[in-house]
């Protein structure tokens, strides 16, 4: 079962891509432990600014773009030979520089969603050994882009991750209501989206599968289902390498089933959190009569009408311990969390037979 993974020119001994976690989940030090031990890691572009020394307050855009440079530099301390990517979000404002700046930070994979990554391979194209990786929720995403990347670039991603609405955490690629109803099916849009490729042009491509895999079983089932790879995030949270403050990952420990749901975030698609404290995200930005401050998002109701909350800091906050008042993201299965693991162990538990 464990037979690797190979994305265009990059190749890993298990096939496991730890998910790109904003903001500042899966920083340096989670993405460069993942790939020392044989996986793909994944740096989350999102925020990685509001952290960093040159940090003014007001330099958003361009303190974002040095901290992913130096985030990648640190995470090739870590795994100098690893395979290392970043998770760009379409939706974000800086979202052509945060490529950039990964290609000139040495990123080997750029992973891409929260929006269709339709002018990823224009954005590269002076870096051809960088692998694209949209993300989707349904076959029908990945035509568009399939279909738009062969017209104006004459490219294929070099994989394509399916991640489910249903269990997986953080921003959602699937509309509020019909998430939850019953009627999607994972493992069927993962086969969908590989005869696609297959049967429309002659391709095979790794489709991997993202949201709710957690343990050997889960992983086991994913490859009998026809995923070529797993994408998981909520597991690699509770390591001692995530990135996130302490109280971030004693959240996770903490949360029960039913603490888990959907949130509406402002940038217009829903997202999977712990939700009990929405009311007092809300708050938060009333109190401190905050308002956009970073203007990060295309499209936000927060920035446009001071709808919701703003979400850029909302996320920082809790990243830095205040889960009181910021938004902690996580998939359907953070309440299986019962104590914190090393990167290894859990390499370690989901490849049992493999040394
Ligand atoms: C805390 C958290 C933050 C996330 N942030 C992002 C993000 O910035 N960009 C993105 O594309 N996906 C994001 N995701 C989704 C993950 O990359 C991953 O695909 C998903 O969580 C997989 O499901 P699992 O958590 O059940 O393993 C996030 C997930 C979590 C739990």
């Amino acid at each position: 079962m464990t037979a690797g993974l190979t994305i265009g020119k990059h190749q890993v001994k298990y096939p496991l891509i730890q998910g790109g976690m904003g903001v500042r989940i899966s920083g340096y030090r989670l993405a460069g432990n993942v790939a020392l031990n044989g996986g793909i890691g994944i740096v989350a572009a999102a925020g990685l600014g509001l952290d960093s020394e040159s940090y003014t307050g007001k330099n958003f855009f361009a303190a974002d773009h040095q901290a992913l440079v130096d985030e990648l530099r640190k995470a090739y301390e870590i795994a100098p030979d690893g395979v290392i990517g970043v998770n760009c979000m379409v939706a974000v404002k800086n979202y052509d520089d945060a490529v950039r700046a990964s290609c000139e930070g040495g990123a080997k994979i750029i992973i891409s969603g929260a929006g269709l990554p339709m002018n990823l391979p224009g954005l590269t194209a002076d870096y051809p050994d960088v692998a694209l990786v949209p993300i989707v929720s349904s076959v029908k995403a990945a035509e568009l882009i399939v279909r738009k990347w062969q017209k104006s670039f004459q490219r294929f991603p070099d994989a394509i991750v399916v991640e489910d609405p249903d269990t997986a955490g953080g921003h959602l690629g699937e509309k509020m209501e019909n998430i939850g109803s019953g009627d999607y099916d994972q493992y069927a849009t993962v086969r969908g989206v590989k005869a696609y490729l297959r049967e429309k042009w002659d391709v095979e491509i790794p489709v991997i599968a993202a949201g709710g895999v957690w343990d050997h079983d889960d992983l086991e089932y994913a490859m009998q289902q026809g995923a070529d790879g797993v994408q998981m995030g909520t597991r690699f949270v509770v390591t001692e390498e995530c990135d996130a403050d302490d109280a971030f990952k004693q959240a996770y420990l903490d949360c029960s089933k039913e603490d888990i749901g959907l949130i509406m975030s402002p940038a217009g698609l829903p997202g999977r959190a712990i939700k009990q404290n929405i009311e007092k995200i809300w708050q938060w930005d009333k109190d401190n009569d905050t308002y956009c401050p970073s203007a990060c998002l295309k499209k936000c109701a927060y920035q446009t009408s001071r709808d919701r909350f703003c979400i850029m800091h909302a996320l920082d906050r809790s990243q830095k311990g205040n889960t009181d008042t910021g938004l902690v993201f996580c998939g359907s299965n953070a309440w299986k969390a019962k104590r914190i693991e090393t990167v290894k162990e859990v390499f370690a538990e989901l490849f049992p037979d493999v040394e």
